[in-house]
């Protein structure tokens, strides 16, 4: 592995999200960025740990369904319940790939690497937006047996692409490559229950290089097209198949929903 460059000056999505999930992987410009989010929208920083247990609970129900395969595109820096931890709890021998772009990931490769020896785990550094250069890795064919079932999982990271980028398009490579039934997971940020809040959140976060893009119900729909979404269907992400006690201060900022492929 070549050491990566980490611009520690210029805010990167992985670290911003890191300091609201209380890690120690940030830098100023990271976190200048991060509190200017929370001063323009209370409650980002439950929204953004809302989002990390809806990746657990999405993991646990597809591990539930007999999915023993995930390909986890954004990865993000190792927080609490990372997807291999979360399968591997259920199953020892589930196996994950994980794909993130942002160079830091890298440098904490080895955690995501642990897997249980029944299994196998990988990381590779790759854009989401090439998803031939993901489909055709050594490691993630060396990982996932694309004549089973699998689960793209890509929690809190779609966001990040611009319609110009057609996230759609992405989003089908990677389902196309997968057989029917195989899983869809992800959690998109919405203005649709909140606008105010989360136009306030768009505007602050998008004022340097960073930048994220809040889609409607029917945008994050047509991710799913050729799926049977599952119930509870297209939900606020904290809400979805969670039973206890949903959090009064969290933003209503992110769409959740899993669907299988027919
Ligand atoms: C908010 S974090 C989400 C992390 C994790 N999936 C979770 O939900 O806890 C978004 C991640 O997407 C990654 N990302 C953004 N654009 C990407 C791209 N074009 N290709 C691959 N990863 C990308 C960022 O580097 C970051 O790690």
């Amino acid at each position: 592995m070549n050491a990566p460059h980490i611009d520690t000056n210029v805010p990167h999505p992985a670290r911003v999200y890191d300091y609201w999930l209380g890690g120690k992987d940030n830098y100023a410009a990271d976190r200048a960025v991060a509190e200017a989010v929370m001063a323009a929208t209370p409650g980002v920083v439950t929204g953004a740990r809302e989002n990390r247990a809806f990746l657990g609970r999405a993991v646990r129900w597809l591990s539930d369904q007999g999915i023993d395969q995930f390909l986890d595109i954004g990865t993000g820096i190792p927080a609490t319940g990372n997807t291999h931890e979360v399968a591997q709890g259920l199953n020892p021998a589930a196996r994950v790939a994980y794909v993130d772009n942002d160079p830091i990931v890298m440098v904490h490769a080895r955690t995501l690497l642990k897997s249980a020896p029944e299994g196998r785990t990988t990381y590779i550094e790759a854009d989401l937006r090439r998803p031939q250069t993901v489909l055709d890795h050594a490691e993630v064919r060396a990982t996932l047996d694309f004549s089973r079932p699998i689960a793209v999982i890509i929690v809190g990271t779609l966001m990040h692409i611009r319609d110009e980028d057609d996230p759609w398009a992405a989003v089908k490579a990677y389902t196309d490559a997968t057989v029917p039934g195989s899983y869809l997971a992800l959690t998109h940020l919405t203005a649709d229950f909140e606008p105010e809040k989360m136009g306030a959140l768009a505007d602050s976060y998008n004022t340097g290089p960073l930048l994220v893009t809040n889609r409607t119900a029917e945008q994050v729909m047509r991710f799913f097209d050729g799926f049977q979404v599952v119930e509870p269907g297209l939900v606020w992400a904290a809400d979805w198949k969670h039973f206890g006690v949903l959090p009064p201060d969290a933003v209503r900022g992110a769409y959740g929903i899993v669907g299988k492929k027919i």
